[in-house]
């Protein structure tokens, strides 16, 4: 693994050991996923056809609450497998251990651990984690966003019809109105390049780095997008729900973007045109 950048002066004290702590915990998780990547492990179903969890999932975030509990014990926690470990504390970790899990379970290396904390309701640091392709994307509000050593910005393509977008596809909720397919239907008709990864998380760090000019999303869970929605607006990008709206990851619909596309596919996903 490449060595991580240094960590930056935060202001405080307590901001320098949350983010030191968010690193430990990735890095503990991402152990785990590089464990087990392409070896033997237990898969098994949850809610929907497809929708997996693996060995790897539930020892990765295993191995990142114990970092957080040990150091915070008494934050809050939201994480995808064990759901809400509730506190008083403003405070809260939200975590998805493997995100890309059934790429993860078929050997294709487009997976990461994903944490976002959040202060107050507010996500002050995120960090992503692909311990296969080793890319770690981190970014703390209002110091930018990185790319290992680097610091990442989004692209500056300002027509949808020239951009490379990437999308996902939720296990459920395919035939809503302006639904996932429809969406989809349009954008490719215009002959626009969608592509589909299968890791919410890192589509928005590929935003972030300028690789695809935007992202859309319907019906993410909050692990999905906590740490990936940060690292995009730090990147000097634009994140909102369907309407335009603030960005809440306790909602269920994103937009990501380099800003100067926003507005159409804004207008694209419901139901407009450009
Ligand atoms: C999934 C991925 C995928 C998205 C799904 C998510 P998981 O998360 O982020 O890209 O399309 O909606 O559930 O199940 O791999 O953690
Ligand atoms: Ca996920
Ligand atoms: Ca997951």
């Amino acid at each position: 693994m490449k060595r991580q950048r240094p960590i930056p002066i935060c202001g405080d004290y307590l901001c320098q050991m949350l983010k030191t702590t968010l690193l430990k915990a990735v890095q503990a998780g991402a152990a785990q996923l590089k464990h087990f990547f392409n070896g033997k492990f237990t898969i098994s179903n949850k809610e929907g056809i497809n929708n997996l969890v693996t060995e790897a999932d539930y020892a990765a975030e295993k191995a990142i609450i114990e970092v957080i509990k040990n150091d915070f014990p008494d934050h809050f926690i939201l994480s995808e497998e064990t759901g809400e470990i509730p506190s008083e504390s403003e405070y809260k970790w939200i975590i998805d251990p493997i995100d890309g899990t059934v790429n993860f379970a078929n050997g294709i290396p487009i997976c990461a651990v994903s944490i976002g904390l959040e202060k107050d309701g507010d996500m002050i640091m995120g960090a992503v984690y692909n311990p296969i392709m080793e890319e770690f994307y981190f970014a703390q509000q209002g110091l930018g966003a990185f790319l290992n050593d680097k610091k990442i910005k989004v692209s500056t393509n300002t027509a949808l019809t020239k951009s490379c977008l990437v999308t996902g596809f939720p296990y459920v909720y395919l035939d809503a109105p302006n639904g996932p397919l429809e969406v989809f239907e349009k954008l490719i008709r215009k002959g626009i390049p969608v592509r589909r990864l299968g890791s919410a998380a890192i589509d928005l760090c590929w935003v972030a780095a300028g690789r695809f000019d935007g992202f859309y999303e319907h019906k993410l869970q909050a692990w999905d997008s906590a740490a990936g929605f940060l690292i995009v607006e730090e990147a000097g990008g634009k994140v909102t729900d369907f309407e335009g709206n603030h960005y809440s990851p306790h909602q269920p619909h994103i937009i990501a973007t380099n800003g100067k596309i926003h507005d159409d596919l804004v207008k694209m996903v419901n139901g407009g045109t450009v």
